[in-house]
């Protein structure tokens, strides 16, 4: 037993490492490895899996019934073991709503291993949860848009895997079929093309994405994208959002306004959910072999639709996503927010606080914060005694 854990332990290192220090050179194939499948799904599948709720739940939220529907068509691509399809599972089974959509899913991964994994796991999940669900299985890759179902489907969801996406060109053992294997060298060549296609690899995710949202999205449809929260991952997620909107689509959250993305103009900024999570047992195990930690869950995300809904539609007074941790120093608590104007950093001196502004004092990242009589001072933002702050 003790000796099943270390093995876990090492493969959950070993593949913490690829996906972290090692991302640039990432080999492609590297959940064929056994050793590095079980470590995905015990290790970073059960907090993955929870991240989608974010989103669905914005969603939700909107008065124009986005779910409201019998059915819901679901396309995961690189789907993997299938975690973000438990995700919407679990979010619609524990969803309180009598009549539930029946979801019907479709997951596209290259690696066969992965759809079987993903099989297992949709039918155990299955005959406990308290929605009807489909799955069918595709094996190719995001790129080969032949072999993808046409649609329309209701959601299309890549989670974890728009950064793993390499222009096919610029990463022959997508083409060429000569893997290199995790532990195996990667040639130099392919190294410094990566390196040197930067933009070319961010021009054909934001072409990849127009093809599949323009071809296989439904109309009142929400293409749910999550990426690490790593400072590449999500500026090159950032950049893909300010590319789509370039292109006529929509941001539906966590975006409450359709302007450039603010945090680009730093290059020391990014933008990211961090939401507190109780990792079992066997995680906490795993965390003190390792010395990793996984007690929230850290993630970069977008919602992207051809209609014009947004979640703002539902907050008036121009609202504000909060982008930062509550920064506090003596006398005053300050945040940054991200609304209609960019990215602001708001302050509050303890000598204003005021039952008017009390939600002030509580917010945390990601929370949606409304003002009125909010004090602009240029550089900053004020919240005032008399500043009216709410939250939904
Ligand atoms: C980090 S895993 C994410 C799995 C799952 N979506 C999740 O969120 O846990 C990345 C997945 O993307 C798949 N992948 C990598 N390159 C791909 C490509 N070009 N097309 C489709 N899937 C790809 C991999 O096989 C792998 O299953």
């Amino acid at each position: 037993m003790k000796k099943e854990l270390n093995t876990l332990a090492a493969n959950v290192a070993r593949l913490s490492n690829l996906l972290t220090r090692e991302r640039e050179t990432l080999p492609f194939p590297y959940l064929k490895d056994k050793g590095l499948r079980e470590a995905y799904i015990l290790y970073y599948l059960p907090a993955n899996m929870y991240k989608i709720h974010v989103p669905l739940r914005e969603l939700s939220l909107h008065p124009a019934g986005i779910f409201r529907k019998e059915r819901l068509r679901v396309l995961d691509l690189g789907s993997g073991p299938g975690t973000a399809i438990l995700g919407v599972m679990g979010f619609f089974s524990a969803s309180a709503w009598a009549d539930k959509p029946s979801l019907e899913f479709t997951a596209v991964d290259p690696i066969e291993e992965n759809l079987r994994d993903a099989e297992k796991l949709f039918q155990s999940f299955k005959d406990d949860t308290l929605v009807g669900a489909s799955l069918l299985t595709i094996k190719s890759g995001i790129g080969m848009m032949k072999s993808l179902p046409k649609g329309p489907f209701d959601m299309i969801i890549l989670s974890n895997v728009l950064s793993e996406v390499f222009h096919p060109v610029r990463h022959p053992e997508l083409v060429s079929g000569s893997q290199t294997m995790p532990g195996q060298e990667i040639p130099k060549q392919v190294r410094d093309d990566r390196e040197a296609g930067k933009t070319g690899r961010l021009d054909y995710r934001l072409n990849l994405l127009k093809s599949l949202i323009n071809r296989s999205l439904a109309g009142d449809g929400s293409c749910i994208i999550i990426e690490p929260a790593l400072r590449a991952t999500s500026r090159e997620l950032l950049e893909v959002r300010d590319g789509l909107l370039r292109e006529g689509l929509h941001i539906y959250s966590p975006c409450l306004m359709n302007d450039p993305c603010p945090a680009l103009i730093n290059p020391k900024d990014w933008c990211h959910e961090d939401i507190p999570w109780e990792p079992p047992a066997a995680i906490l195990e795993i965390d003190k072999l390792t010395g990793l930690r996984k007690d929230s869950l850290k993630f970069s995300w977008l919602i992207i639709r051809k209609d014009t809904l947004s979640l703002s539609d539902i907050f008036g007074n121009n609202p504000f996503r909060v982008v930062s941790e509550p920064l506090i120093s003596k006398g005053k608590i300050e945040y940054y927010l991200c609304g209609a104007g960019g990215r602001r950093l708001a302050v509050r001196f303890d000598k204003d606080k005021s039952k008017l502004n009390e939600p002030f004092s509580s917010l945390k990242r990601g929370n949606i914060v409304s003002f009125q009589g909010l004090i602009d001072e240029g550089k900053r933002l004020r919240v005032g005694k008399d500043t009216i702050a709410t939250t939904p």
